[in-house]
């Protein structure tokens, strides 16, 4: 490649979980850093980092397709950009997208963008890097400080998975089980509150398997990591995701009950309701086990809203099967949950079962278990038409007057008010449709 002007302007553009949110954020901050700033709204960016997710579907498809568009772009404004590819799909095909889209400069893997810059000086040069190491921890020590931060941030505190499940990429792309040392959160944490924020999700493909040493060398997992941040002045409302039902204990269903601030919401994925489909999952729990663990929780914190995630069409899975996960779907009675058609990804176990099914099966799966969800949605909604909760303000709404924010259990709310972003505002719910409630106002509580 022939050296080129270093780019003034950046768009990153995350897919997927929040995790890549997250590690977006911190991306656009290292940016930021070297003087580069974003690209305005509707033009187009100097540099244009990919943040990809390679979790489901065609995601490498989409890659070259997206690159494709943004060479022909520049090709019309008569600069190409510089591209960068991050995230799963550049860990898990690094060196393809190297070899077949010679418009990308970068490739680098979630484990290794704290080394972005020096990957841009290179590419400034004219020469091309590739960086997919996965030296895990190092990454966090070598970001900068955040300092513009909305209200309700992000704070990765664990990455990686060791279960195995195996349907899924996971445990290639982000690798090990890590989890960040305690004094670190604690610190960056004051720091996020110092800049802003007053809600936090600590965020992890198994946050829950988070463990550490606190300030007196005590090991604790991460109800000890919640109690701590929960100390923290100016800090109203801490949330966590993702889950595992292996590593729950006892700690963190007892913190829901007893740490105010810990917001009354579970994100803890299912993926079935069929113990023989869990089992050729992988995943280490049965429908009962999983069931038990929810009334533990119910019996801690009985509004908690109740989330997870579920695959149909699991390569092998009968009707009967998927009528099982349907069955535990209208025992738990969810608030909320993500539903998905399995996809093979290639190099997991599950990608060459027996017994892959159909692609009319699976769109008539989903359906079936869609609308067993959105019902159960919109009943949890309308069962909180009366109740008094806080809201965290965002964001505006569409129309002047109006904002938009999270109750407790992470419903959108919106109100009509004299208020601003970062307020918490006393509403009373009193509205509901299947994804969002309408509130009216009853006080602001002090900041
Ligand atoms: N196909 C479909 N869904 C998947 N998930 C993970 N891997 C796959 C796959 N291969 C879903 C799981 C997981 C969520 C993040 O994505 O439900 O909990
Ligand atoms: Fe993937 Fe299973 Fe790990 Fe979740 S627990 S990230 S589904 S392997």
């Amino acid at each position: 490649m022939k050296p080129t002007n270093p780019p003034k302007t950046y768009r990153v553009k995350s897919f997927g979980c929040q995790m890549n949110v997250y590690d977006g954020e911190r991306m656009a901050e290292l940016l930021g850093e070297r003087g580069i700033t974003p690209a305005p709204e509707g033009e187009e960016a100097d540099l244009v980092v990919l943040n990809t997710c390679h979790i489901r579907e065609k995601a490498a498809e989409k890659v070259y397709s997206d690159i494709g568009r943004l060479v022909k772009a520049g090709e019309e404004r008569g600069q190409k950009p510089m591209i960068a590819v991050a995230g799963c799909v550049a860990q898990a095909e690094g060196e393809e997208i190297m070899a077949r889209a010679p418009a990308v400069s970068m490739v680098v893997g979630p484990q290794a963008y704290h080394r972005l810059p020096e990957m841009l000086d290179k590419a400034v040069q004219g020469e091309r890097a590739t960086d997919t190491d996965m030296p895990a921890i190092a990454k966090f020590g070598a970001l900068p400080a955040r300092r513009k931060i909305g209200p309700a941030a992000f704070l990765t505190v664990q990455e990686g998975c060791d279960k195995f499940c195996t349907y899924c990429v996971v445990p290639y792309t982000r690798g090990a089980e890590i989890s960040r040392p305690f004094s670190d959160l604690v610190g960056e944490t004051q720091r996020l509150v110092e800049a802003g924020a007053r809600e936090i999700t600590l965020l992890g493909q198994n946050v829950n398997a988070w463990s550490g040493e606190d300030d007196k060398g005590r090991a604790v997992g991460l109800a000890g990591l919640i109690r701590a941040l929960a100390a923290i002045d100016g800090l109203e409302r801490l949330r966590y995701t993702t889950s595992h039902p292996a590593d729950m204990d006892d700690a963190l269903i007892a913190a829901h009950g007893e740490v105010a601030k810990l917001m009354p919401y579970l994100h803890l994925p299912v993926q079935s309701g069929n113990d023989r489909v869990l089992k050729a999952m992988n995943r280490s729990h049965t429908a009962e086990s999983y069931l038990r663990l929810l009334e533990r929780f119910r019996a801690a914190r009985p509004d908690i809203a109740l989330s997870g995630d579920f695959i149909v069409g699991f390569p092998g899975e009968t009707e009967a099967e998927f009528e099982d996960t349907l069955k535990l779907v209208d025992e738990v009675r969810y608030a909320q949950a993500y539903s998905f058609k399995y996809s093979p990804r290639p190099g997991t176990p599950a990608a060459t079962m027996e017994g892959q099914i159909a692609p009319e099966v699976m769109d008539e799966r989903l359906q079936r278990l869609l609308a067993s969800l959105n019902r159960d949605q919109l009943a949890f909604n309308q069962a909180s038409i009366g109740r008094t909760c806080q809201v965290l303000v965002e964001r505006k709404g569409k129309h002047a007057g109006q904002w938009l924010g999270k109750s407790p259990w992470l419903q959108s709310v919106w109100f009509e008010a004299d208020a601003a972003i970062g307020d918490l505002v006393e509403v009373e719910l009193a509205e509901a449709g299947p994804n969002s409630l309408r509130g009216i106002v009853r006080a602001t509580v002090a900041a």
